[in-house]
């Protein structure tokens, strides 16, 4: 429920990466080794709202060559400097794009299409397009990683994160004029975009989602 506060984090990208990992108690970097753990070297790898490039990086460190895309030039480029010093830069390419512009990328030219806390600050619109271009993008049987904030399905733990989550999104939305959604109904929606659910993973708190499909 804190992951609504990842938008005043990206308004200091510089500071992005220890925040998130505060904010989540380092479960993000489970979540992320998981779906990273997905990926095989030499694959084509597609990584959507690359930000700092926390995918980017891992699927680069696996042998993937991995395209990363993102609207925030600020986070493009610390991830291209952490690819330098890292020595994955031959691996890694960058590009300022948004998910509206994906259409401009060859159909099946992608082993692998990933995303971390982007479809969060997606519209409803948005998330349905973003699955369509992943679907059109992959390569038959090809996967496709979303790890994500959700919102609980059971009335407690729904109550529990309305309480915490709406006075930090209204925080959010004073500091930065925008603010992100819990991602309803995900592995439905990745379904409905013609994909398989291999496995899907909650956390404790049932807020946030790492979910493994297959392109049928
Ligand atoms: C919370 S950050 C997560 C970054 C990275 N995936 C990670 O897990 O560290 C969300 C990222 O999505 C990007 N983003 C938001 N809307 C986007 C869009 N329409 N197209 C591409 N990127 C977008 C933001 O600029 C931001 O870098």
């Amino acid at each position: 429920m804190t992951y609504v506060l990842m938008k005043v984090l990206e308004s200091a990208p510089s500071r992005y990466e220890k925040g998130i990992q505060l904010l989540t108690r380092g479960s993000i970097d489970a979540a992320y080794d998981f779906l990273a753990a997905h990926i095989a070297p030499e694959q084509k790898v597609l990584d959507i709202g690359c930000g700092t490039g926390a995918l980017t990086l891992r699927a680069a460190a696996a042998g993937a060559h991995v395209v990363g895309v993102d609207i925030n030039p600020e986070m493009l480029a610390i991830a291209r400097a952490q690819a330098e010093s890292r020595g994955l830069a031959a691996q890694v390419d960058l590009r300022e794009l948004g998910v509206a512009e994906l259409d401009g990328e060859a159909d099946a030219s992608y082993d692998v299409v990933m995303s971390g806390l982007c479809f969060s600050e997606l519209s409803p619109d948005e998330r349905r397009y973003a699955l369509q271009q992943a679907h059109r993008l992959l390569r038959p049987a090809g996967l496709l990683l979303i790890a994500d904030e959700t919102p609980p399905s059971d009335w407690p733990r729904k109550l529990l994160h309305g309480l915490i989550r709406i006075p930090l999104a209204i925080l959010t939305y004073v500091l930065t004029q925008t603010t992100t959604g819990a991602v309803s109904q995900l592995p439905e929606l990745v379904q409905m975009a013609g994909f398989s659910i291999r496995q899907v993973h909650s956390n404790r708190l049932h807020d946030f989602t790492a979910l493994v499909a297959e392109k049928s």
